[in-house]
């Protein structure tokens, strides 16, 4: 039963999309996956009795706002037309990307856009594990009550953000749009534009437990550095097995190798900057080594998730070469 849900939970999509490209011909497959996921998900109104501040910044972003305007508008319907796709709003090919799924009377539902379990995970498992401090106050919890309440709600598949490469991976799960067929016929956006960094610390931007709803604070200079570097190499650990060693052929295969190159790019750069030290040298070593290796998706997909988990996980590593390497604008506007 655990591992069954454990199976379910990683990943609304990952069922579909880590088996590299895809093209759906019909909604059977996401839609059993939604329906796996559907069951363990409680819904941002469970949140925002201890949330209320992140339950506001996420109703004012297009996360949430697309799902009723973005599907059903004029560009929407075209996309979908081209799909052969008559109702965008029921069929799990879109709505795997633009929804949360839940159960009303059993039956599989969109219970909104983009919402906090898409990125947190399914909070059914964790949801009363996340808060409990055990008998007293926060604190007063003891250091080792903590570190098992921790390992407890990451076992039942919170995405926490002290393990920055298990929540950007959520990210990429949907802004890397897999489905050859949708970008192709479709002509629907490739999510070539995405960068963690920028896009997290504008309108997704919920950093209000600190000033307890206050303040939407924006990101530390060392959390922004981790962010970044750990935005490329998931890219990277992602694209590296989509594209392949051959020549890039269609719209959809050269724009993963033109993101693909990005991310190589910018690694290879950081490696640069932070010298010798720097955990990313095997990756680095992989990237540029004898002919064939770098064309192994593979093996640079594991070495990027590897570095990824480790730089994601370490608040206290010498990032600040990095800083010349950041972008500076943000993508939308933080809420209040
Ligand atoms: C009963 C109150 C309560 C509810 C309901 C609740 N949370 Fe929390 N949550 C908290 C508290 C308190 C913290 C601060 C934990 C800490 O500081 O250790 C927290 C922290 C978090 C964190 C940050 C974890 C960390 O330790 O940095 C995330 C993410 C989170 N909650 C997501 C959610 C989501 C998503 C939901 C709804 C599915 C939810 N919470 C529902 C009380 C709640
Ligand atoms: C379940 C799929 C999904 C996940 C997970 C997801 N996104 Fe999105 N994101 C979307 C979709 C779909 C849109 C387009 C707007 C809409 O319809 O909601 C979008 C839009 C955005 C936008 C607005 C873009 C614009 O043009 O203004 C930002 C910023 C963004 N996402 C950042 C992120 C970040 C950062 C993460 C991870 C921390 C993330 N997203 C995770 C699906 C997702
Ligand atoms: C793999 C995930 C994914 C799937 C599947 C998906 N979308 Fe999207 N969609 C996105 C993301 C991410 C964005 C935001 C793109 C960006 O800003 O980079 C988006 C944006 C859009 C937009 C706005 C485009 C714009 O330029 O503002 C429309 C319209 C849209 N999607 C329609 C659809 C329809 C219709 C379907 C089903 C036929 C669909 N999407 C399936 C992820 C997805
Ligand atoms: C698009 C993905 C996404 C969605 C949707 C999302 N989160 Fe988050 N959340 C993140 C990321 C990424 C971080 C870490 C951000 C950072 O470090 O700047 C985070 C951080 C947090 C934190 C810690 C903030 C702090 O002050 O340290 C809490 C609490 C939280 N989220 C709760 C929620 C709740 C509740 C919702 C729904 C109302 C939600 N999140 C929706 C991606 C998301």
């Amino acid at each position: 039963m655990k591992s069954l849900f454990l199976l379910v939970s990683a990943s609304l999509i990952a069922l579909v999309s880590r088996t590299g490209s895809v093209c759906l011909q019909d909604d059977a497959a996401p839609r059993a996956a939604a329906r796996a996921v559907a069951a363990h998900i409680v819904g941002p109104g469970d949140c925002e009795d201890c949330h209320e501040a992140e339950v506001a910044a996420l109703e004012a972003s297009w996360h949430w706002k697309g799902f009723s305007s973005i599907l059903g508008n004029e560009q929407g319907r075209e996309i979908a037309k081209a799909m052969g796709i008559a109702k965008p709003k029921k069929d799990w090919r879109c709505l795997r990307c633009h929804a949360t799924p839940g159960l009303k009377k059993e039956t599989l539902t969109a219970l909104g856009g983009v919402s906090c379990e898409s990125c947190h995970g399914p909070a059914e498992a964790w949801m009363d594990l996340h808060d409990d401090y055990g008998d007293g106050e926060k604190e007063e919890e003891s250091a080792q009550h903590a570190a098992e309440r921790i390992a407890a709600t990451v076992k039942a598949g919170m995405r926490r953000p002290d393990r920055v490469h298990e929540l950007a991976s959520a990210c990429f799960d949907c802004h890397v749009v897999d489905d050859r067929k949708l970008v192709e016929e479709g002509e629907h956006p490739t999510g070539e534009g995405f960068e963690l960094l920028s896009w997290s610390q504008g309108e997704v931007r919920h950093n209000y437990m600190k000033t307890d709803g206050e303040k939407n604070l924006a990101a530390s200079p060392q959390r922004r550095r981790v962010l970044f570097l750990v935005g490329q190499l998931v890219a990277l650990e992602r694209l590296a097995p989509l594209v392949g060693s051959g020549t890039a052929v269609g719209a959809h295969a050269k724009s993963l190798k033109t993101r693909r190159d990005a991310a190589m790019a910018a690694v290879t750069k950081a490696h640069g900057l932070l010298g010798e030290a720097s955990r990313l040298k095997a990756l680095v070593s992989a990237l540029h080594g004898p002919e064939g290796e770098q064309s192994d998706g593979k093996r640079v997909a594991s070495l990027a998730k590897k570095a990824a988990e480790y730089y994601g996980r370490s608040e206290d590593a010498n990032l600040a070469p990095l800083d010349i390497m950041l972008p500076k604008d943000v993508k939308g506007q933080p809420a209040r």
